[in-house]
């Protein structure tokens, strides 16, 4: 049965279905009074308002009692189920409410990248346009509460099942999400549902792209195909392109943010390739690149040898990073890694990272949400030296055969044959070496799942992992420590890493310095090295969150 107050609080969502007026945006507290130097990614929530408790999985968890307890959906949802139930409204509950007083003051801002509506998955209850609406509307209230009233920006983006059909949809969202879009980005936004907010005025922003023109599941749209110019998907990347340009001049960090991940399997072909070529023109802009939508945790990387044309042997449509389903994605990972160029040899300008992070939906893993931190330093000090430097610029791409493939009739107007742009690339920038601004960290938390289905006790997220060395949690002991913040506050680590005495421990496994390109491509190269057995266990053990191992 429906508990009686989530019926009461969904039907008072369900009043809330008009549009609200578009609010002014909101004033972001003076800069750097208190900088945390942390933020929060959350994804997929799917929330579903059918949801019951002791329902079969094959009603979507909407109905019907199996005679077998161990068949029942889960009080607070129903993980590792090879059916597709969705979030109860209890655990979207638990989850805000935990961010709520263990976050929402501990963090500057948030990237939140869509999926807030029930798959359309129960013959028997169609989902409507109105009940996206309505879920999406019930989330969006909620975030503003807990994080944007106290000051902390919000950058929604939308997930495909979040809309319908993409230009119908857009002018309600721009009304649903009234207050976290900024006023200058209101006119984009009712264009194509993608904006971008100065998260730390003048200094970082968050770019919020709606991937929905780039999927190449979306039959709507064309895939970015050279000769369509007003493709909604080239729209969207001459925009990009012209908002990189103008934060670069600035001297504006900024992370790109999204539903789904830019991958082969993903993207259409030729979305792709703009993608990854603007990804690494731009790499001393480009804070990183944070996705969702894949509902499990990993990392790839954005490579200049996809602006190269293929061996004619596997011109075949990439996919190395589809959805694969269980161990396939884990091995493309690591094959892929296994090819990276031995240290010393690598040219860092050459790469990206797109970091995917886990649903709040346990479909099928656990629920999580992952914060992470960044350097602020110096972001105090009056003169900001990132802003007096003038970047260098990189060298120009393309090599190999592609000039010839390129006056062929078969490639001519395709966008690898088109890009020519010269690179900024710089290895002192904050996505190259660790200084002001770089993605130092994040910590994983999840919900075990012994607690998802836990009637009794309430139940708690915990520390997954995280990717910090066990000194770095322990700042204290530096000569810095009186302006310092931890990484992760004291009171979220458990018990051995907060008193700081534990010297080896099950939640750090890869001891990361920062999260920089060359850190990341480490952690993959190690990876990608099949003797690394015990590594790459952890890995695919967060991945599918232990089910894997
Ligand atoms: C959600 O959480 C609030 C605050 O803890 C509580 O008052 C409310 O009843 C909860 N609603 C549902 C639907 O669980
Ligand atoms: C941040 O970057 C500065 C260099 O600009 C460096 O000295 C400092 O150690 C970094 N902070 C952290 C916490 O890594
Ligand atoms: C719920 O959690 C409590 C306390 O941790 C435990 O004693 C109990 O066995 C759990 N119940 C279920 C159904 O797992
Ligand atoms: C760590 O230190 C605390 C006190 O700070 C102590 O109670 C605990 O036993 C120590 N743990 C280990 C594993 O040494």
């Amino acid at each position: 049965m429906l508990s009686l107050t989530i019926l009461i609080a969904y039907s008072s969502w369900l009043a809330r279905a008009i549009p609200r007026p578009i609010q002014e945006p909101f004033s972001i507290q003076p800069l750097r009074t208190k900088l945390h130097g942390r933020f929060l990614h959350i994804t997929d929530m799917h929330p579903d308002p059918y949801y019951i408790d002791g329902a079969s999985e094959s009603s979507a968890c909407h109905r019907n009692k199996p005679r077998k307890e161990k068949q029942r959906s889960g009080y607070y949802g129903t993980p590792f189920s090879s059916s597709e139930c969705d979030s109860p409204l209890r655990l979207t509950n638990l989850t805000l409410n935990f961010l709520d007083r263990n976050w929402a003051s501990e963090i500057d801002f948030v990237v939140w990248t869509g999926d807030n509506a029930r798959h359309d998955n129960d013959r028997k209850i169609p989902r409507t346009l109105k009940e996206i609406y309505n879920s999406n509307g019930m989330i969006a209230t909620e975030m503003e509460k807990i994080f944007l009233k106290k000051g902390v920006p919000v950058v929604p983006s939308l997930g495909n099942n979040d809309i319908w059909r993409p230009n119908d949809i857009i002018s309600h969202f721009s009304s649903i999400w009234g207050a976290f879009i900024p006023f200058s980005s209101y006119q984009v936004f009712r264009r194509g549902a993608y904006y971008s907010v100065e998260v730390i005025p003048d200094e970082v922003a968050v770019i919020s792209l709606n991937t929905l023109y780039f999927y190449d599941s979306n039959k709507a749209v064309g895939g970015c195909e050279y000769r369509e110019p007003d493709d909604p998907g080239n729209l969207q990347f001459d925009w990009l392109e012209v908002q990189l340009k103008m934060f670069r001049k600035r001297g504006v960090q900024v992370w790109l943010s999204g539903h789904v991940p830019p991958s082969p399997g993903n993207y259409f072909p030729e979305c792709y390739v703009r993608y990854v070529e603007l990804s690494l023109r731009f790499q001393d802009t480009i804070l990183g690149h944070l996705y969702g939508h894949m509902n499990n945790d990993h990392f790839f990387l954005l490579e200049a040898e996809d602006l190269q044309f293929p061996s004619e042997s596997d011109l075949t449509p990439a996919d190395r990073v589809v959805s694969e389903g269980h161990d396939g994605l884990f091995d493309t990972l690591v094959n892929d890694f296994g090819d990276l160029p031995k240290k010393g040899k690598a040219d860092y300008d050459n790469y990206g990272v797109v970091n995917v992070v886990p649903s709040v939906v346990p479909n099928p893993y656990l629920p999580s949400f992952r914060i992470y931190t960044y350097n602020i330093t110096h972001a105090r000090s009056e003169t900001n030296s990132k802003k007096k430097k003038k970047r260098k610029h990189g060298h120009r791409r393309g090599k190999g055969n592609k000039e010839e493939l390129c006056k062929k009739k078969k490639y001519e107007d395709s966008w690898r044959c088109k890009l020519n742009e010269p690179w900024y690339s710089d290895p002192d920038a904050p996505s190259r070496v660790n200084t002001l601004w770089s993605p130092l960290g994040y910590a994983q938390y999840y919900l075990p799942e012994e607690r998802v289905a836990n009637k009794t006790d309430k139940p708690k997220f915990k520390l997954e992992y995280l990717t910090y060395s066990l000194d770095a949690l322990h700042p204290g002991d530096t000569e810095e420590a009186t302006e310092f913040e931890y990484p992760v506050p004291l009171k979220q680590l458990p018990k051995g890493l907060r008193e700081g005495n534990v010297t080896s421990s099950k939640f750090a496994p890869y001891r990361m310095e920062d999260l920089t390109i060359p850190s990341w491509v480490g952690l993959a190269r190690r990876l990608g090295d099949p003797t690394r057995a015990k590594l790459r266990k952890r890995f695919k053990q967060y991945m599918y969150m232990g089910e894997g191992s």
